[in-house]
C-alpha cells in the first residue's frame, strides 16, 4: 500500500535568466512525496536556489508544469496558497529577516497568516524555545551574528507551521555545536523537506535520499550516497547494517 501524497511534481521545467546564454534549469523533472527527506548536493551555480525559487513561485519557468499538493499552479494566486504550506529558508538570511527584533520577525509570519497577536507571540516563543533561542526574543535582528541569523531565519519559517520545508544551505555560518542542534531539530520535526547543502555529513545526518543537479536536471545520486557512506562510516564500502 502506498499512501504517500505527492507534494511537488515538476515536469519539464525550463528556466533561463533574462540575458543569459544557457538555461539554468533545463527540462527538469522532480517528484517529491509526503514523508520524504531529500538532500540536494551540486556545485555552485548549478541552479539549486533557482529551483527552490521556481517551486515557491518567485521565478516563473519558461516552460513546464508545476503541481503542488496535487494541484496545478501557475498564477500568483495559486502560489500564495503554496507559500502558506511550504516554508522556504532563503540562502541569504538578509532576505528573510526584516523586523527590528527577533520576536517581531518570528511573529510576522503567523500574524500575516491571520493569527491573533497573542497566538502569534505564543507560537513564536515556542518556536524560539524549540531551537534553543529563548534568550534571543528581544535581540536586535540586524546585530545578530551570521550563525544566529541563520537559526532565527529558520524560526521565522517554522513559526508559520509549514507542512514542507525547502532549506537552502541551512548550515552556513553554523559552528559544530549549533550544526548538531540543527540536525537534532530537523530529525525531531515531523515534516518533509528538501535540503540543499555542501556539507556531506550534514546531509547524511538529515536526509536519507541524496540527489544531485547536473546540466539543469536533477538525479538520484547513488554514487554520492555510497561516497557519503565512506566518509561517515568507518566501514566504507564493506557490507554493513544500519540500526
Ligand atoms: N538574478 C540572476 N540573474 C542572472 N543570472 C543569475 C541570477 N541568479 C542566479 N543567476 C545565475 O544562475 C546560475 C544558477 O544560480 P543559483 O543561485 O540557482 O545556483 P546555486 O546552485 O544555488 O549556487 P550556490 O551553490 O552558489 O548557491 C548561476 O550561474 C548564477 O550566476
Ligand atoms: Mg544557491
Amino acid at each position: 500500500m502506498n499512501n504517500k501524497q505527492q507534494i511537488i511534481n515538476l515536469e519539464g521545467i525550463t528556466f533561463r535568466y533574462p540575458g543569459a546564454r544557457e538555461n539554468v534549469i533545463d527540462n527538469l523533472d522532480l517528484k517529491f512525496f509526503s514523508g520524504s527527506r531529500i538532500g540536494l548536493i551540486a556545485p555552485n551555480g548549478s541552479g539549486k536556489t533557482t529551483l527552490f525559487h521556481i517551486i515557491m513561485g518567485l521565478l516563473k519557468p519558461d516552460a513546464g508544469r508545476i503541481e503542488i499538493f496535487g494541484q496545478p499552479v501557475s498564477r500568483e494566486k495559486d502560489f500564495e496558497k503554496v507559500r502558506r504550506r511550504i516554508g522556504l529558508l532563503f540562502q541569504d538570511a538578509d532576505d528573510q529577516l526584516f523586523s527590528p527584533t527577533v520576536l517581531e520577525d518570528v511573529a510576522f509570519g503567523p500574524l500575516n497568516l491571520g493569527k491573533s497577536k497573542e497566538e502569534a507571540i505564543d507560537i513564536s516563543r515556542k518556536t524560539l524555545a524549540f531551537l534553543g533561542l529563548s534568550d534571543f526574543e528581544e535581540r536586535i535582528t540586524f546585530k545578530l551574528s551570521g550563525g544566529e541569523k541563520r537559526l532565527v531565519s529558520l524560526a521565522t519559517v517554522l513559526s508559520m507551521e509549514p507542512e514542507v520545508l525547502l532549506l537552502d544551505e541551512p548550515t552556513t555560518g553554523l559552528d559544530n555545536h549549533t550544526r548538531e542542534k540543527l540536525i537534532e531539530a530537523l530529525n525531531s520535526l515531523d515534516l518533509a523537506y528538501i535540503v540543499i547543502s555542501h556539507e556531506y555529513d550534514f546531509v547524511n545526518a538529515v536526509a536519507p535520499e541524496i540527489y544531485k543537479m547536473e546540466n539543469g536536471q536533477i538525479f538520484h545520486d547513488e554514487e554520492l550516497q555510497i561516497h557519503i557512506h565512506e566518509h561517515v562510516h568507518r566501514y566504507g564500502r564493506e557490507p554493513h547494517k544500519h540500526g
